[in-house]
């Protein structure tokens, strides 16, 4: 695996190339990531994968300065998996070399609700990093993560009204045996929180189940769930079912006529924040 650090470089290393599939990251790489280039793997090649934390998409409370770097141990694992032909790890300079960046704004109908009404500008930050490492990369296909829902659905939208030629390639939620979806924020929790933590997947499926078996009230299984959580010690951000076309909440009718639907929770155990999500 070649390891690039510059945008001359990484062009250098994929002149020529047309079905490039890239998975964009801010490292500190689990198994989820693996995944994901395993599936790229299959939907083109070369393989291209990027670490770089993104300041811009972090708040000024955020974990930024904390977010686990831990590079040389994310190349031996790529370099294990033998699935990435180049790895591109830019430093600040290179991704931002002016001190104001020009900035996308998704639509504030998609980028303004659930994780963007919570971390305000926190779409911003993706949609233009994730803009600038495609003009670097320049993929065919590029593969994210559906335990981030919305920033799935909002690059997607992206890449469609900007007319680029990436095709966005979900991948389902990897989760530890006990439910608890990978996250790299994962190793900030205690044991004792460790142990609590698959809760929250749990009251999604409870959720979940609920409209399997027929409750139609939307606003009372919320409530129900998020009642649950506070028990448990949490402190919930949100707990919203909405429609999968576009996040916005369904109507009685379009609930009863079966629209596919999400359920997607951000809460918080002590300090650590968490999302998940389950399709319905
Ligand atoms: P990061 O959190 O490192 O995630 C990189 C990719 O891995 C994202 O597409 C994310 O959805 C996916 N991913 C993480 N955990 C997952 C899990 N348990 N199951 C399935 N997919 C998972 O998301 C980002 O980085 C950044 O916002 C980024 C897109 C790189 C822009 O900076």
């Amino acid at each position: 695996m070649k390891v690039v650090r510059t945008i001359q470089e990484l062009r250098d290393q994929l002149h020529g190339q047309n079905r490039i599939a890239f998975v964009p990251t801010m490292g500190n790489l689990h198994a989820a990531h693996l995944s994901l280039m395993a599936l790229a793997g299959r939907h083109g090649d070369p393989v291209v994968a990027s670490i770089f934390v993104n300041r811009l998409q972090f708040g000024p409370n955020e974990d930024f300065d904390r977010y686990p770097r831990t590079l040389q141990e994310d190349i031996d694992k790529l370099q294990r998996q033998n699935r990435v032909y180049a790895l591109f790890a830019p430093d600040e300079r290179e991704m931002y070399p002016e001190p104001q960046s020009y900035r996308v704004s998704p639509p504030t109908d998609l980028g303004d609700i659930l994780e963007g009404e919570f971390r305000p500008g926190f779409f911003i930050g993706v949609t233009t990093v994730v803009l600038k490492l495609f003009a670097c990369v320049q993929p065919r296909v590029a593969v994210f993560g559906k335990k981030d829902y919305q920033q799935w659905m909002i690059v997607r939208a992206m890449c469609r009204q900007f007319q680029l030629p990436t095709e966005i390639v979900p991948h389902e939620t990897v989760r530890d045996p006990d439910g608890l979806a990978l996250s790299s924020r994962n190793r900030f929790l205690s044991d004792k929180e460790r142990r609590e933590a698959p809760h929250l997947y749990r009251v999604l499926v409870g959720l979940r189940q609920r409209l399997l078996e027929g409750e139609r009230d939307l606003a009372r299984v919320q409530d129900a769930c998020t009642a649950e959580l506070v028990g448990s010690g949490w402190q919930p951000d949100y707990i919203a079912i909405r429609r999968q076309s576009d996040l916005k909440t369904p109507t009685p009718q379009q609930v009863e006529q079966g629209e596919p639907l999400v359920a997607l929770a951000a809460a918080k155990l002590g300090a650590t924040r968490l999302i998940d999500n389950v399709e319905i």
